[in-house]
């Protein structure tokens, strides 16, 4: 029998309508929640997903503020807008879009933002919360996984859970959210040996290596009953794709997301609760939403 598809935009409608309501309240109270975006360069990828990120701020009534910087930008100046935005009361969340072009460097540009302010848990101080198990601004994408476990009831308890990716924005923080759910958690990535294998064990799977021509997850490499969380989004043969055979697989999985229309969504919403979080840290009103 067949898994159960993953549907993001559903799990994402119910996060929203949460942050709408929690927007409300916050206004309520004279706040009202502010996200800004800085862009820099002129990647259509990063552009598109910058633009998606202010019409969901859009429909649940976050503020938003758009800045586009030149590709040429030096860091000193780049470093000056964050500087800005960092003492601009009325604005709650920064959100420095990844990746950054090759000149600037990408952990001391975002090291800048203010911790109250870093809606991508980015920062050395929110980093290192998390490891501690008292993170209040959690990267969006893992935090985003971590609510569709819980919507579809995916007990991690005990589970081997195999994470394909090793960055800051994802595996790093998926590690320790894992963990927290008593998951014994294997992170892989490019230097790993015996992946195939690796997968074959794993009770849950996710991949986020986005390079359907270097890797592919197929349903020969996952075991009977396994669940399939696919993060990539890539073009293959002119179309989006994960790195998930998703037709194939979700015959032999429990439970797998597809691409697009999974994790996607979630990553958003995540971005809209984190910006109410910080507005309300940042108003100390000091509600986590
Ligand atoms: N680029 C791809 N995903 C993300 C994300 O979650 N946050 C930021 N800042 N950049 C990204």
């Amino acid at each position: 029998m067949a898994g159960t598809r993953i549907d993001g935009n559903e799990v994402a409608r119910s996060v929203k309508a949460r942050v709408k309501e929690a927007v409300a309240a916050i206004k309520e109270q004279g706040v009202s929640p502010c996200l800004a975006t800085v862009l820099v360069g002129d990647d259509q990828a990063s552009a598109t997903y910058v633009r998606n990120k202010h019409k969901a701020c859009e429909e649940v009534g976050i503020l938003t503020r758009d800045h586009k910087l030149d590709a040429s930008i030096s860091q000193d100046e780049f470093d000056r807008v964050v500087e800005e935005l960092n003492m601009d009361k009325s604005v709650h969340g920064i959100l420095v879009q990844l990746p950054l072009p090759a000149h600037l460097d990408e952990f001391a540009s975002t090291s800048r933002i203010s911790p109250l302010k870093d809606v991508d848990g980015l920062t050395p101080h929110n980093a290192g919360l998390l490891a501690a198990n008292k993170a209040v601004l959690v990267a969006c994408t893992p935090s985003g996984i971590m609510e569709i476990f819980e919507h579809y009831n995916i007990n991690l308890e005990g589970k081997n859970v195999l994470v394909i990716n090793r960055s800051s924005l994802v595996g790093k923080p998926l590690y320790h959210l894992l963990l927290e759910k008593d998951a014994t958690v294997i992170t892989c990535h490019s230097k790993t040996g015996d992946l195939a294998g690796l997968c074959r064990s794993a009770d849950v799977i996710i991949t986020a290596v986005g390079d359907r021509a270097r890797f592919t997850l197929t349903p020969e490499m996952i075991k009977e009953g396994a669940v399939v969380i696919d993060v990539a989004i890539s073009r293959f043969n002119d179309k989006l794709a994960g790195d998930a055979d998703y037709e194939g697989i979700i015959q032999k999985a429990s439970f797998a997301s597809p691409v697009p229309g999974g994790v996607g969504p979630m990553t958003v919403a995540m971005l809209l609760r984190n910006t109410v979080t910080a507005a309300s840290l940042g108003s100390r009103i000091g509600r986590q939403f």
